[in-house]
């Protein structure tokens, strides 16, 4: 084919009138083909004026009787990513995504979208409004709106399922996933598959032209033409809707708008889904999930990171192949990291090994993972012992018994040992990373990263900063996780850093509740009605209670002498119960339960330890048990920003909701904070200190802001902790 290539902007006058708006939206003819190509880096993201430039791009291909067939395509690496997030909460102005879409699909003249890249979200719905779609290598396609609270709200839940059927569709909006080019190509999402999409969607455009083709319209598609298939499809979404989000808000109305394609006409259901869209923009859930999304990229901003380039991460050390040490083992190799295992003994080598292949058996057997991918992983992993082959290593992680002298010993080793400008990371859950950085005689080099178990599962990593950190030594630890896929926090070092300190006084506050009269089960209970996935004694079975208890016995010669303490939980260690790797706990766990049920014996040994310590039990309602937890929550979260061991209320928020299960729909516990109003938690804490001044001492950053009718996000905004 010969291509004309004349570049135009849309000849309407009010483009004509502002340059600033042509720039993100072009158009030009090749043939009898009109390309419109969207370009507002640095991810096309659909804001007003976009819109605006497809409108009248759309407009000028209807009017123009030298154009009969188009292509929609866009400049830059991504297709579409997706709405403009910084347009929700403000008055939305026309034309909306909606409207866009509707005008593209019921244009006369088909319209071919060429998708080089990812289509998220409303990138998406943009691309099934065409009538045709050509993916290149690197198309990605998802309706991630769910993710924040959202749904698709230009036509994605009623074009989607009528396209690819009502299970692939549900599938897709309840996840949030992405599928790459083949797997559209499968499905049905995209008509071709080419190195070059423009180019074959030009041709296809113009073939389309020269046959006089009609437009093939996403509304009209069969996708659900097999009503009992699709309604089995809805009905099981409605269950795994139920059995696994029912506390949240969006996914139970996606399944609504996708139930309607099935009974209603097309242009009610868009109808439906505009007004169920409205209600989940609205809702409390959208408010926290946003929060959750912005704070965990705005954790990212540290100074560090800003400041200097990461060293090199290619070979990395893991000393120490235990429950920490393997799971961080996987974490790495999963990123494509070379990996050497150091232990202390040959069995012990072999038995790190072995959990890590463990891991990837059980990966394999459920096929998450091929055979061959599998056996990739585990090529890049070496064993030794003895700190030799860590010679050449860029960053040594550290998983070793969280004993000070044995973390003294590996570090004084390691430093001798490591190459210059090797990263040395410390895993401790608690111990003074000043002091360990000391013992290695190179400061500069040590940092902490803080995994949470299971290591290769769980998303947060506190990124540890002890005083003498070089700034690329820190900026390595935020590349590292950005590799791993994990979201980092910058964490000051004090006992527990941001999350277990802050842990370690919500924990109390549950104890104390419970020894005051509520039972364990109460509490987990009322906890995971406020959206906990599991309650806190639940959490501590899992865990493991022997590890807090060794906690306990090297704090009790420092603990201040007013401090109320629970004996409770030592009782239960004494007799061995330590949770779930014991059968017994908090609660009993019969062979293969992990659920455990309530123990009538552990009921008795508290009701022992309140007569011991003279108290008369009272009830506790589960919304006051709500309330002393997350106050004792918030309380310790404003004490960690005051003290400057987190950079900003959002960076407590992102460690609760990632590595605590705090519900993300509530955004985190600060955000949490400030739509009960600071005043109110405030005054609750004032009536709750009768009984314990000592525990409930206000935050003096809680009390600075609710004097200044400040509030928690005001320091997020000023990114400063004053
Ligand atoms: P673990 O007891 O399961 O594993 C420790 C491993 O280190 C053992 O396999 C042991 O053989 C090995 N080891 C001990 N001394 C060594 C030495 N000198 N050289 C080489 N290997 C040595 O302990 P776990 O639970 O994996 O904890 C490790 C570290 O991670 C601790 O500092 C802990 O506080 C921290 N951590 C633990 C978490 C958890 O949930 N278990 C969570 C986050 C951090």
């Amino acid at each position: 084919m010969t291509c004309t290539h004349s570049y135009w902007v849309v000849p309407l006058p009010a483009l004509q009138r502002s340059s600033a708006m042509s720039d993100f939206v072009q158009t030009r003819r090749v043939g009898n083909v009109l390309v419109i190509t969207i370009q507002n880096p640095p991810v096309n993201a659909l804001s007003h004026a976009v819109r605006l430039g497809l409108t009248t791009a759309v407009a000028a291909a209807r009017e123009d009787t030298l154009v009969q067939a188009v292509v929609l395509a866009s400049s830059g690496t991504l297709f579409i990513g997706g709405a403009d997030i910084r347009e929700f909460g403000q008055p939305r102005q026309p034309p909306l995504l909606s409207q866009v879409c509707d005008e593209i699909e019921a244009l006369n003249k088909p319209v071919v979208a060429a998708v080089h890249g990812p289509a998220l979200g409303g990138g998406m719905e943009v691309a099934l409004a065409a009538h045709f779609r050509v993916g290149g290598p690197q198309a990605q396609f998802a309706l991630p709106e769910v993710l924040l609270g959202l749904m698709p709200g230009a036509g994605g839940t009623q074009r989607t399922p009528r396209l690819i059927g009502a299970k692939a569709a549900l599938d897709l909006m309840l996840t949030g996933r992405r599928i790459e080019a083949a797997r559209a190509r499968e499905l049905g999402l995209v008509d071709r598959l080419a190195d070059d999409p423009l180019e074959t969607a030009i041709i296809w455009a113009q073939a389309l032209a020269d046959q006089g083709a009609a437009p093939r319209r996403t509304c009209d598609g069969h996708g659900l033409d097999d009503i009992q298939a699709s309604a089995a499809a809805i009905q099981a979404a409605r269950i795994e809707v139920q059995r696994k989000h029912s506390q949240l808000f969006s996914p139970a109305r996606i399944v609504d708008a996708v139930a309607a394609a099935l009974e209603q006409p097309f242009e009610a259901c868009i109808r439906l889904e505009s007004e169920l869209f409205l209600q989940c923009l609205d809702s409390p859930q959208r408010l926290g999930l946003v929060h959750a999304f912005f704070a965990e990229r705005e954790a990212l901003k540290v100074p560090e990171a800003a400041a200097d380039a990461p060293r090199r991460l290619e070979r990395i050390g893991v000393i120490g192949g235990g429950t920490m040490g393997a799971g961080i083992a996987v974490s790495l190799l999963d990123a494509g990291l070379q990996v050497i295992l150091v232990e202390r003994d040959e069995a012990s080598l072999a038995r790190g090994r072995a959990t890590v292949e463990k891991v990837y058996e059980g990966l394999v057997a459920k096929h998450r993972l091929s055979p061959e991918a599998c056996a990739g992983r585990l090529a890049q992993l070496e064993g030794a012992v003895g700190y030799g082959a860590l010679a050449d290593a860029d960053l040594v992680i550290e998983a070793v018994f969280e004993d000070m002298a044995v973390k003294k010993a590996v570090f004084t080793e390691l430093a001798t040992i490591c190459k210059p400008g090797a990263v040395l990371a410390t895993n401790t859950s608690y111990l003074d990373v000043d002091v360990i950085a000391a013992s290695s005689g190179r400061a500069s080099d040590v940092i902490g990263l803080h995994f949470f178990s299971p290591a290769n599962v769980m998303k947060l990593l506190e990124v540890v900063v002890p005083r003498q950190a070089a700034a690329d030594a820190v900026a390595t630890g935020f590349a590292l996780a950005k590799r791993l896929r994990k979201v980092a926090v910058r964490a000051g070092v004090c006992d527990g850093f941001i999350g277990n300190r802050i842990l370690a006084c919500y924990r109390r506050a549950a104890e104390y509740m419970v020894e005051d009269g509520a039972s364990p089960y109460e509490v987990d209970a009322a906890l995971r009605g406020f959206g906990f996935p599991m309650g806190l004694f639940q959490v501590m079975d899992l865990a493991g209670g022997d590890i807090a208890w060794a906690a306990r016995k090297r704090r009790a010669a420092t603990r201040p002498a007013d401090e109320r303490y629970v004996h409770i939980s030592d009782r239960l260690c004494e007799r061995g119960w330590f949770g779930q790797k014991t059968q017994r706990g908090w609660y009993r766990y019969a062979d293969g339960d992990r659920h455990g049920q309530p123990d009538p014996e552990v009921l008795a040994i508290i009701a022992q330890e309140r007569r011991r310590a003279g108290v008369t039990p009272r009830v506790f309602s589960a919304q006051e048990i709500v309330q002393r937890y997350l106050g004792a929550m918030i309380n310790e979260g404003a004490n960690v920003v005051l003290e400057g061991i987190a950079l900003r209320p959002l960076d407590v928020d992102v460690v609760l909701v990632n590595g605590y299960g705090f519900p993300r729909y509530r955004g985190g516990p600060l955000l949490y904070a400030d739509q009960v109003g600071l005043p109110v938690l405030l005054e609750r804490m004032q009536a709750w200190a009768v009984e314990d001044a000592q525990f409930w001492r206000p935050s003096e950053l809680l009390l600075d802001l609710a004097h200044r009718g400040e509030s928690f996000a005001s320091l997020n905004r000023r990114g400063d902790k004053r």
